[in-house]
């Protein structure tokens, strides 16, 4: 459908603005079933909560429902979405100790009809350590956000925001999805510890979550006046290859202030780069699908059969 003119910059800004300014028309495929994402990585400040919040906020902005589940004791994630998160509010702490269903804890984004989150309050910090006596301990958020949950609200994506650690919450988070996300700064150390994350949902695969694989890696905080960044990413293109998103996030003041007015950048300053490069990067993560793994690497390719299973 895109001829070129469209592909022109200032057409595509035309759509996007467009897009805006005209929210929750469904303008991007809707998945034949729900997908679910979990955004991990466990090194710190590396653009999980940022990512998560702001291409869930780009995806409701084209129609589709999503709901966005804070598993940070940090709630940063909350704060973004606008989610009240004081101690005592529903959470996901009471959905993963079992004290409340999702649909008690759900609460609807004050940025869009189409955005949801469950929140994460101070209370979920002590979760590991309670979680380790429960029965299914690995299993408390797959148990609790089930099937039916998730049809009975249509979403139709949930994405799970993570604490940059490897401890139970995380694990709790991967095996109730398939598709993980990994956000990699574009600076130096970019890949320091992602080895470990590879090791951790390999292991999760073969013991926890036979579905789990790497779906999507979007290089975030990107700063094209670089070198560095450049090679960077090209270095994580090379290592992963075509599981890691076409659309780069730029470094971008709008991007970080957004949280302080309890704001996605995409309500925040919906015209600045930022905004955009969310925006294309939800584009690009709902049109090109899931990208499943095809070998015991835990890495997604590119389907290789007519995905969108067109008649010839
Ligand atoms: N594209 C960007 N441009 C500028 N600043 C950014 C960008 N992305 C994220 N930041 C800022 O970098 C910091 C870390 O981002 P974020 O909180 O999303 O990372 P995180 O991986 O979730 O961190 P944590 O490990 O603590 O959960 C935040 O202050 C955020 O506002
Ligand atoms: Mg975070």
């Amino acid at each position: 459908m895109d001829d070129q003119f469209w592909d022109t910059p200032i057409a595509a800004a035309a759509r996007r603005a467009a897009q805006v300014k005209t929210p929750n028309s469904l303008t991007l495929p809707r998945p034949e079933t729900p997908r679910k994402i979990t955004v991990a990585n466990q090194k710190g400040g590396v653009g999980k909560t940022t990512s998560s919040v702001n291409l869930a906020a780009g995806l409701s902005l084209h129609g589709l429902k999503v709901l966005v589940i804070d598993l940070d004791p940090q709630g940063n994630a909350s704060t973004a979405l606008g989610a009240e998160h004081h101690s005592g509010v529903l959470s996901s702490y009471e959905v993963i100790i079992g004290a409340c269903t999702p649909a008690e804890a759900l609460q609807k984004s004050p940025f869009n009809d189409n955005l949801y989150c469950i929140p994460a309050t101070i209370d979920l910090a002590g979760a590991e350590i309670e979680m380790v006596s429960m029965v299914r301990r690995e299993y408390r958020l797959a148990d609790a956000i089930s099937a039916d949950f998730i049809a009975e609200h249509g979403f139709d994506y949930v994405i799970v925001d993570c604490p940059p650690s490897l401890g139970l919450l995380t694990i709790n988070a991967m095996t109730a999805v398939t598709e993980v996300m990994i956000p990699i700064q574009a600076e130096y150390y970019a890949l320091e510890g992602v080895g470990q994350l590879l090791n951790n949902i390999t292991m999760i695969r073969q013991h926890l979550n036979p579905a789990l694989h790497i779906s999507a890696i979007l290089l975030t905080m990107y700063d094209a006046r670089t070198k560095l960044a450049e090679q960077v990413a090209s270095e994580v293109r090379e290592h992963f290859g075509e599981v890691v998103l076409t659309n780069m996030i730029p470094r971008s003041v709008k991007v970080s202030e957004a949280p302080g007015y309890g704001q996605t950048v995409l309500e925040y300053d919906p015209g600045s780069r930022g905004a955009m490069a969310y925006l294309d990067a939800a584009k690009e993560l709902a049109n090109r699908g899931d990208y499943p793994a095809h070998s015991d690497s835990p890495i997604g390719q590119a389907p290789t059969a007519n995905p969108a299973g067109e008649e010839a």
